[in-house]
């Protein structure tokens, strides 16, 4: 074997050993604050109207507006996003039905508040809109 040879093996081992220790150190320098980044946040909301009559939803956040949706009497619409890592994100929904309507936050990452499914779970009915993870309750404001 040549001595540039040799050379060239030693130089390989090299690179072998940077590029299998430099991702561990890059793991380790990298700053995770939670489990939000990795991990898509998920909401929905269910149409428990016993009346069987629908619910008008609009969704918006500072980045998405999500559009005008109908939910039929016992189904359910429901969204996911990934949390910005900067700032909080807010989803704020106008919710209406012929009981009435409102416009509600029904998400915060700052509360964020998941039930054993994963997501942050609310329920329309004639009272108005029921969070199903924590207490909260939001009453018609119109
Ligand atoms: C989001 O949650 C935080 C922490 O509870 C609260 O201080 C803040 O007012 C909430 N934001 C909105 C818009 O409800």
């Amino acid at each position: 074997m040549s001595l540039s040879n040799n050379k060239g093996v030693m130089l390989l081992a090299f690179l072998v050993v940077v590029s299998l220790w430099f991702p561990s150190t890059l793991a380790r320098d990298v700053a995770i604050p939670n489990d939000k980044i990795l991990s898509k946040s998920r909401v929905y909301v269910r149409n428990n109207l016993e009346d069987k009559s629908d619910v008008n939803i609009h969704c918006k956040s500072r980045d998405d507006d999500l559009g005008e949706h109908v939910i039929k009497p016992g189904e359910r619409y429901e969204w996911k996003f990934r949390v910005s890592i900067f700032g909080n994100t807010l989803f704020g929904c106008e919710v209406k039905t012929k009981y009435g309507s409102g416009i509600f936050v029904l998400y915060n990452a700052s509360e964020d508040e998941k039930g054993d499914d994963g997501y942050v779970g609310w329920e329309v009915r004639t009272g108005g809109v029921y969070g199903l993870n924590r207490i909260q309750h939001y009453a018609w404001q119109k």
